[in-house]
């Protein structure tokens, strides 16, 4: 037994700032912004919190499954800081709601949903849960150096959420680590410790864009292939795949690696940029609310980030929602 989704939500700041917006404080472009991410535009927060967007798109995921919060044995939130070191961001989803259940963070970065699908997983298979709420929620405006102008045009804020319950639409789940901080890291906040001998970094994201390029390109590959392999099917029997949001470079060089139709491949990063963990499960809602999905449909997703971690599965649509088609 695993897991079938029978809810899903999102939940985004109010403010959208264009190319054209960040090109009025930074020394960029709209010409060269989107032909090389693909982005148009993002939500940065302004008054929203962590919690705001978390409970967003949970409140639409609940809304959207028929289940109340009473109902859910575990919450799991993605994130790669909440708005406390603690209490966890899902600690506090989890009073907001009123739910009464056990709640934890999940600290996967832009795997974050995929690793908190893995757990869930777990859960299921062991009888532990009869419904589970997983939320990615993230705010990398606040994580990212608004002076650096290679990485804070990419990042947008935003979450997204899923409700499970017990069923067999999970068919085939991986997640990977390859661990060190040399090519993408935001480092902590450095206290004030007497004592503390250690060098003090900036707490803003540092990437190395050509790097973490190639590492996308390949693993995302690489994991498609294998989830795909492992749940019994070929390339041929997915109808979607929903990848991490991160480049729209790096999911046509992936697409044109898998000899997947362009139209096969969901995306919405025009409009929302890298919103992390939270990209998936919000590119979900979409389109399950568009009714994008038929019931029996076959789809993939496949991340990658921070850890460096990847995450993908396979999973059948069973109609979470209703909106969706027969
Ligand atoms: N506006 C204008 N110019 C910019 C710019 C911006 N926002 N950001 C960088 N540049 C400049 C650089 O300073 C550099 O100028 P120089 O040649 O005079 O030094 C030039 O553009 C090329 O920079 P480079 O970093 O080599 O660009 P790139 O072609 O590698 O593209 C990324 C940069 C970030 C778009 C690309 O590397 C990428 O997408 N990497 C993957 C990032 C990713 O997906 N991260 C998510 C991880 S979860």
């Amino acid at each position: 037994m695993s897991f079938s989704i029978i809810g899903t939500g999102s939940g985004f700041p109010e403010r959208v700032v264009t190319n054209d917006d960040l090109a009025q404080l930074l020394d960029t472009s709209d010409e060269w912004i989107r032909p090389r991410t693909g982005i148009r535009e993002r939500r940065v927060a302004t008054k929203e919190t962590v919690l705001d967007l978390a409970l967003a798109a949970a409140r639409n995921a609940l809304d959207s499954s028929g289940i109340g919060p009473e109902e859910l044995d575990c919450i799991l939130c993605a994130t790669l800081r909440g708005d406390y070191f603690t209490p966890s961001l899902a600690c506090l989803l989890q009073g907001a709601l009123g739910a009464d259940c056990p709640a934890f963070d999940i600290n996967g970065a832009c795997s974050g949903f995929l690793y908190a699908l893995d757990v869930a997983d777990c859960y299921f298979a062991r009888g532990k849960a009869q419904k589970i709420m997983v939320v990615a929620a993230e705010m990398m405006s606040k994580l990212v150096d608004w002076k650096d102008r290679s990485t804070c045009v990419l990042f947008g804020d935003g979450a997204g959420a899923v409700v499970l319950g017990p069923g067999n639409d999970l068919l085939s789940i991986k997640v990977t680590a390859k661990g060190g901080a040399e090519l993408l890291r935001a480092p902590n906040v450095h206290g004030n410790s007497p004592f503390d001998e250690t060098e003090e970094l900036p707490c803003v994201v540092y990437m190395n864009g050509q790097e973490v390029y190639k590492f996308a390109v390949s693993s995302m590959q690489r994991d498609v292939q294998e989830v795909v392999q492992q749940a019994g099917l070929t390339l041929e029997d997915v109808n979607y795949i929903l990848p991490h949001q991160a480049n729209i470079r790096i999911i046509d060089a992936a697409a044109h690696k898998l000899k997947m139709p362009r139209e096969r491949i969901l995306t919405n990063i025009d409009r929302h940029g890298n919103t992390s963990g939270a990209g998936i499960p919000a590119l979900l809602d979409e389109c399950a609310r568009a009714g994008t999905f038929h019931r029996g449909d076959i789809l993939v997703m496949s991340s990658f980030g921070s850890g460096l971690t990847t995450g993908a599965c396979v999973l059948r649509w069973s109609g979470a929602g209703k909106e969706q088609k027969e």
